[in-house]
């Protein structure tokens, strides 16, 4: 049996650069991954089966359609290999929640694959696989801090921050990827800076923000009640929201921070991790 993490996906900057012919938008992002996310397990069997568990699950029951069992018909396709699979997904990160989610499961997945197929984790028909599958996939197979460009799928690693102490707090909306992109207003703002990841960060911003607090204004509770928090490095909405993070000068800072946020609103969801 193998099992992986799908390590939940920050974005620490998202700057959103122009509208594409393809429909998509192109993209300027500082990519961060936490130690911590859903749980993929994958064994060999006689028969496929696909099992979602935990927590977050309810809200993936019934989904005829999802990126685990896409990307395991892609792989088998890509590498034409055989062999039936059981996968079992312990949903612990909320479902459209800015953080990778799906992403990060199709990521996964295609891990243990490459694992149980003896594949390198580099061959470029795996990247082929998942930029196929979403576009935050490639980053997530690879889950390291890199700076994205294009659909957000070229990736540059970045080294500083790993081990970081860091807060995820989703207010229990879920909220739709493409419909915020498209009530994104146009106006390129700029480029990321160059250095120091953390000034570079702290420098950008979250271009999809405004939109996403459009459509859920509950976001601007969240980041308000985290940037109350002390001793805080950085607060930000991740990708479109409506999960938002802070990371900590301190694993005391966070620890204070998530008893802080558990008793202001006990209803919202958490994850105190670390950056990997
Ligand atoms: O690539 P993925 O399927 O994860 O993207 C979900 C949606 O987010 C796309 O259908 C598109 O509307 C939007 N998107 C975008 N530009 C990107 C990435 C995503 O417009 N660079």
């Amino acid at each position: 049996m193998i099992e992986e993490t799908a390590w939940a996906k920050l974005n620490l900057a998202l700057h959103v650069r122009g509208r594409r012919g393809d429909g998509y938008h192109e993209l300027e992002t500082l990519f961060a991954f936490v130690a911590d996310g859903d749980r993929l397990t994958l064994a060999p069997a006689e028969a496929d089966s696909f099992a979602i568990t935990g927590p977050c699950a309810a809200a993936l029951a019934g989904e005829g359609d999802n990126l685990v069992t896409r990307a395991r018909d892609l792989f088998r396709e890509r590498f034409a290999v055989n062999g039936a699979v059981a996968i079992t997904l312990d949903k612990r990160v909320p479902v459209a929640s800015g953080i990778g989610g799906g992403s990060a499961d199709a990521a996964a997945t295609l891990r243990a694959l490459a694992a149980m197929h003896m594949i390198d984790g580099g061959d470029p028909r795996l990247i082929q696989c998942a930029e196929a599958l979403g576009s935050d996939v490639p980053a997530c197979v690879r889950s390291v801090i890199a700076l994205g460009r294009g659909r957000g799928e070229a990736l540059t690693p970045i080294a500083g921050m790993a081990g970081t102490p860091v807060l995820l707090v989703n207010p229990g909306v879920g909220v739709s990827t493409a419909s915020v992109f498209a009530r994104w207003d146009g106006v390129d703002r700029g480029a990321i800076g160059e250095g120091d990841l953390l000034d570079c960060a702290r420098a950008g911003r979250n271009d999809l923000e405004v939109p996403a607090r459009a459509l859920q204004p509950v976001i601007g509770e969240v980041l308000t009640l985290l940037e109350e928090q002390a001793d805080t490095l950085l607060v930000r909405m991740s990708g479109s929201g409506a999960t938002c993070f802070a990371m900590f000068a301190s694993v005391d800072a966070r620890d204070a921070a998530a008893r802080g946020v558990a008793e202001a609103r006990p209803d919202w969801w958490r994850m105190a991790s670390e950056l990997l």
